[in-house]
C-alpha cells in the first residue's frame, strides 16, 4: 500500500474523511501528538489500526469526537462529572472515561464496557472530524511501543505503507498525550498524566451535581496510574538507550559516557559540551514536553548510542515528561 500525504486544505480533509468513512486508516495531527483515525464503530476498521501499529489487542482505543454532542452512540450517557470535565477542558487534551454504549464494537474498547472519549483541539483534527461525520478510535500513530509521533514524518517513519494516508498540520503544540480521567464516578481519577495538568484538574469546582449545587468539593482529584490498561506494555522507547540526568546535571553525565567511548545525545537546558550531539534544548517544562518525542526520534535516526535527557521538577506538565522519560528509560 503506498501512504498518502494529504495537505489540510479543503480538498484534503474531504479526501481524508471520505478514507475514514471507508474503512481506511488516516493519522492527523492533534495538539498532543498524532492520532492514527479510523472509524471507532467498525471493527474491521479498527482492527486493522491494532495490526497496522503492532498494538496489543488488550489496550484499548480513544474514540475522538467534534463535539460533546457526537457522543450519543459511543458512551452510554456523560455523567454530571463529565459534563463539567467537557465544559471547561474541551476541546483540549483531556479524555474522560465513561460506560461505553453497548452499540459501540467491542473491538474499540477492548473488550471493556468503558470507553475513553475526548475532544481534541487542533484545527484540523476538528475540521477532519467535522467532514469524515463519525466517531474516530485513534491511539498514538506510531509502532506500538516507541516514541509518539508529533509530525507527519515521524508518523511515515513508523507507518509508511501501512496506512492510506496522512494528514500532514505541522508540529504538535503540547508534545505529551492527553490527561486520562475516570468520570464514571463523582471524584475524577487521573488514569494517565498529561496535557490538562493536575493542578488544572484540581483548581474548580468539579465534583458535585452538573448545575454547580452543592459543589464544595473541588479540589478533590484521585490517581490509578496502574489501572489503565496502556500501562501493562512498555512504551515511549526509541532503539538507543534512554538514561535520566538530575536537573542541571546533562552537560556532565553526557560528558562523562562521551569520555568513556559512548556516542551520545543530550537534551538539557544548557549547551552539550564538546562531542556530544545536542538533540533539544529546553528553559521551561512544556518546551521539553513539545520536544522531548522528537528528540528521541533525532536521537536514534543519528545512531548515538545513548541520549541523556535532564530532570525537570514533578509540577504542571512536568508531571507527564517525567512519567514518559521514566518508561522511555525504563
Ligand atoms: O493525546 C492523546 O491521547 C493521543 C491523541 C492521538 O489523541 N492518543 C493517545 O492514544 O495517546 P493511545 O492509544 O496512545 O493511549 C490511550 C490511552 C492508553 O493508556 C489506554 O490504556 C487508555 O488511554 N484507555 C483507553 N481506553 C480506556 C478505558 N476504557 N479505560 C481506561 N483507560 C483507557
Ligand atoms: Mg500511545
Amino acid at each position: 500500500m503506498r501512504t498518502r500525504l494529504l495537505e489540510p486544505t479543503a480538498a484534503g480533509l474531504a479526501e481524508a474523511g471520505r478514507l475514514l468513512r471507508g474503512g481506511g486508516l488516516v493519522a492527523f495531527p492533534t495538539e498532543t501528538v498524532y492520532g492514527l483515525g479510523a472509524d471507532a464503530r467498525g471493527t474491521e476498521a479498527v482492527g486493522r489500526v491494532f495490526a497496522a501499529k503492532g498494538r496489543p489487542q488488550d489496550n484499548p482505543l480513544i474514540v475522538h469526537v467534534a463535539d460533546v454532542d457526537e457522543l450519543a452512540g459511543v458512551v452510554a450517557s456523560l455523567t454530571p462529572l463529565a459534563r463539567r470535565l467537557a465544559e471547561r477542558f474541551w476541546p483540549g487534551p483531556l479524555t474522560v472515561v465513561l460506560d461505553a454504549h453497548p452499540d459501540l464494537p467491542r473491538a474499540t474498547t477492548a473488550g471493556l464496557d468503558s470507553v475513553a472519549v475526548r475532544v481534541p483541539a487542533h484545527p484540523v483534527a476538528l475540521a477532519l472530524l467535522t467532514e469524515a461525520g463519525v466517531p474516530v478510535a485513534a491511539p498514538s500513530a506510531n509502532r506500538s511501543g516507541r516514541p509518539s509521533p508529533t509530525s507527519a514524518a515521524h508518523v511515515l517513519a513508523d507507518l509508511d505503507g501501512r496506512i492510506e494516508a496522512v494528514v500532514d498540520g505541522g508540529g504538535c503544540r503540547v508534545g505529551v498525550e492527553s490527561t486520562v480521567v475516570d468520570a464514571r464516578g463523582d471524584t475524577p481519577v487521573v488514569l494517565r498524566e498529561g496535557g490538562v495538568t493536575r493542578e488544572d484538574l484540581e483548581l474548580g469546582p468539579l465534583a458535585g451535581p452538573a448545575d454547580g449545587s452543592g459543589a464544595v468539593d473541588g479540589g478533590r482529584v484521585g490517581t490509578d496510574l496502574a489501572a489503565s490498561p496502556g500501562t501493562r506494555h512498555h512504551h515511549y522507547r526509541p532503539s538507543c538507550r534512554v538514561l535520566l540526568a538530575p536537573p542541571g546535571e546533562g552537560p556532565q553525565v553526557a560528558a562523562r559516557l562521551e569520555a568513556a567511548g559512548e556516542r551520545v545525545g543530550l537534551v538539557a537546558r544548557d549547551a552539550s559540551p564538546p562531542g556530544v550531539l545536542e538533540v533539544g534544548r529546553f528553559e521551561h517544562p512544556s518546551q521539553l514536553a513539545a520536544l522531548l518525542y522528537g528528540a528521541l526520534r533525532d536521537a536514534e535516526a543519528a545512531g548515538v548510542d545513548v541520549v541523556v535527557v535532564e530532570s525537570v521538577p514533578e509540577v504542571g506538565v512536568g508531571r507527564a515528561v517525567m512519567d514518559r522519560l521514566r518508561r522511555a528509560a525504563a
